[in-house]
């Protein structure tokens, strides 16, 4: 690319900042993004964290227009914590593929064959199945909150069968796992982390809980990625491994100039976490575009299993 050419891009970009920028104020509006989003998206956003600390932030929000940039689950959690505000996300299309992996119909057959069991859903799960649940989890929380449970309650927990596994496995516990998973956490592999091992030896290797358990067990830790920001602030380690998708790393490097972050696996992308643009996000506040609906009757019964998770 010619220097003209870049010089062009970059006004490009500038110019779309500035008119979020002048947006957002007009519109009295707060984005949120998620860890996995672009970078240029996270820099323009208020703030940036994993699904536990958006949920949280999104019951703080004091602006008339949340634009969530995330998938489309994350801006419909927002959306039922906040029924008076009006939530926007981007690119409507920018679903996630674990979440569609159970249908409210679905859990509620599961539930019909196991009357006395609890029903515990990942907060990756649509409205309608969140309001069949007793109680939402995120990977951020999905041991502290499982930890309530007395340890002969029968539990259901979907869709994500390896963080249901993984919490599962640290309190010694059995649920019945519904067989979802994340294709894009599928992508690591044990094998992965050896080679990355070899290629950086001694560096710690983080990796998200849903991935499989030879992964889980191949890595170091198994965090949320909120988890993994504040490990790579504290840890003394100056190369960190990093499992998971590779939008996190933007946020990694920013806050830890001083420490060398890998991903474990290079093309390890969410295709969903990147619809949201800068040139749709401006589009989304110019135009009031795409409003997240979630019917009352679902968001109320969803809104407590979402209410029971932060209470705790
Ligand atoms: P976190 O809550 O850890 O950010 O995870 C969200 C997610 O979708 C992981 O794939
Ligand atoms: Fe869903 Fe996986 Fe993308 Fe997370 S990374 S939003 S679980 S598809």
């Amino acid at each position: 690319m010619s220097h003209g050419t870049r010089r062009f891009w970059y006004n490009v970009r500038m110019t779309t900042i500035e008119e979020i920028r002048a947006l957002k104020k007009e519109r009295n509006a707060v984005i949120l993004a998620h860890n996995y989003t672009r970078g240029e998206v996270q820099d323009v956003a208020d703030f940036t964290g994993d699904s536990l600390e958006l949920a949280r932030r999104a019951t703080e929000v004091e602006a008339d227009v949340i634009v969530f940039c995330g998938v489309y689950f994350m801006a419909e959690t927002a959306a039922i914590l906040n029924p008076g505000k009006t939530v926007l996300i981007p690119d409507p299309s920018a679903g996630c593929p674990m979440a569609d992996m159970i249908t409210g119909a679905q859990l509620r057959e599961l539930k019909a064959k196991h009357p006395g069991a609890k029903a515990v859903c990942y907060v990756n799960s649509t409205a309608e199945v969140k309001a069949e649940c007793d109680i939402c989890v995120t990977s951020g929380n999905a041991e502290k909150v499982m930890a309530t449970f007395a340890p002969d309650q029968e539990i259901l927990f979907v869709p994500d069968q390896h963080l249901g596994g993984h919490i599962a496995g640290l309190l010694g516990r059995t649920y019945t796992l519904w067989p979802g998973y994340c294709p894009t956490h599928q992508m690591v592999t044990a094998k992965a982390i050896a080679d990355a091992r070899a290629a950086h030896p001694g560096a710690p290797v983080l990796v998200h809980p849903e991935c499989a358990k030879d992964v889980r067990d191949a890595a170091d830790h198994a965090l949320s990625t909120g988890g993994m920001c504040k490990f790579a602030r504290e840890s003394d380690a100056r190369e960190i491994l990093v499992g998971t998708e590779t939008g996190i790393l933007h946020r990694l490097r920013k806050e830890n100039p001083d420490k060398s972050f890998y991903p474990v696996v290079e093309r390890m992308v969410c295709p969903n976490m990147k619809k949201t643009t800068l040139e749709n996000l401006a589009a989304a506040l110019r135009d009031m575009k795409h409003v997240v609906k979630v019917p009352e009757e679902v968001a109320a019964a969803a809104r407590k299993a979402i209410a029971a998770m932060l209470e705790i």
